[in-house]
């Protein structure tokens, strides 16, 4: 079963389309990561899911149901923007009004609980305004969890975050997806980061999907190269070229694509009279793979 299936979906703002006919497509248990450049529509789709927007056409589906559906709107958890917290009270204080907004039988309970979670048990009596921003993103998903949600929406949840800030987001997402079993959809620039916790992908592009893939579908597809260096690069990327269809300069290297032989490299460039000084194997990863994506879509 998807947790997300959206088909045709269209939003427009002023006549001009933010979404265009966008098909979407989310398994249970995914972290989905919903990567496109600024203004693609990311956080259009998100609040379209959550019914923060009216769509112009099109439909949407949570768990096989209606988005519209009551007894699938509570199944589905938020953070798009900000938590929405009021700065003067506490941590506890603030997940205890929306507990309460959201009608949760036996509060304190569900409120340690997502604490435990976000890991900031130690933290709920601090105010919100005195708050790292690390902590109030974590808050925020703290508030999105309340009420056990099957589906959690996260937007750009990492933005911002050092190097640990993000460590932990990491953890606590994986935790959320391998203990509760729930579904995230988790939009991000931070490509390098969502790769390490992503197990599907969603490309938007002005409002289209551009593409869906598994995390092991982009690690098949990611081309491989050899990056090497010797001391006459111009010639050896000419004789390269002869017999290789795709090689470039990139900074200080030669790049050899789609060829994992290092060894048979490094005897033809011998053979011709070249000495290669460093050889490395590599894999495309996601920037490179989504960079060379857009880049094809515009024909360049
Ligand atoms: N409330 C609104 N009124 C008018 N235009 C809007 C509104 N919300 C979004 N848009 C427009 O819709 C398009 C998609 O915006 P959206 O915020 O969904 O993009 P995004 O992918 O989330 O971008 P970012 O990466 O910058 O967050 C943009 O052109 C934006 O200007
Ligand atoms: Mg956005």
């Amino acid at each position: 079963m998807n947790a997300i299936e959206i088909r045709n979906l269209s939003k427009s703002f002023r006549g001009m389309y933010a979404l265009d006919k966008l098909n979407m497509t989310v398994p249970v248990g995914a972290i989905y990561g919903f990567i496109g450049e600024n203004g693609s529509g990311k956080s259009t789709t998100e609040k379209l899911i959550c019914g923060h927007l009216v769509p112009d056409g099109g439909e949407i589906k949570l768990f096989g149901r209606d988005y519209r559906d009551a007894g699938v709107r509570v199944r589905v958890g938020a953070l798009i923007e900000n938590a929405g917290c009021f700065p003067g009270s506490s941590v506890w204080n603030n997940l205890m009004m929306q507990a309460i907004n959201l009608g949760i039988e036996e509060p304190d309970k569900e409120i340690e609980r997502v604490l435990k979670i976000v890991r900031m048990e130690e933290s709920k009596n601090i105010k919100f305004k005195s708050c790292s921003l690390g902590m109030k993103q974590r808050i925020g998903i703290a508030m999105a969890l309340l009420g056990d949600p099957a589906l959690l929406i996260l937007d750009e949840p990492i933005n911002g975050l050092d190097t640990d800030g993000m460590r932990i987001m990491r953890e606590i997402l994986v935790d959320i997806t391998t203990k509760y079993s729930t579904t995230v959809l988790i939009s991000s620039h931070i490509l390098g980061e969502l790769e390490k916790i992503a197990t599907h992908y969603g490309i938007i592009r002005q409002g289209k999907m551009v593409q869906e893939l598994s995390a092991k579908d982009m690690e098949s597809r990611a081309r491989v190269f050899i990056s090497l260096k010797t001391a006459d690069m111009q010639g050896a990327k000419k004789l390269l070229s002869e017999k290789f269809a795709d090689v470039r300069a990139e900074e200080e290297y030669l790049r050899v694509y789609d060829v994992d032989d290092t060894e048979a490299i490094v005897g033809y460039l011998y053979e011709h009279g070249y000495v290669v000084s460093e050889i490395k194997k590599n894999k495309i990863g996601l920037e490179e793979y989504y960079i060379e994506l857009m880049s094809k879509k515009e024909g360049k």
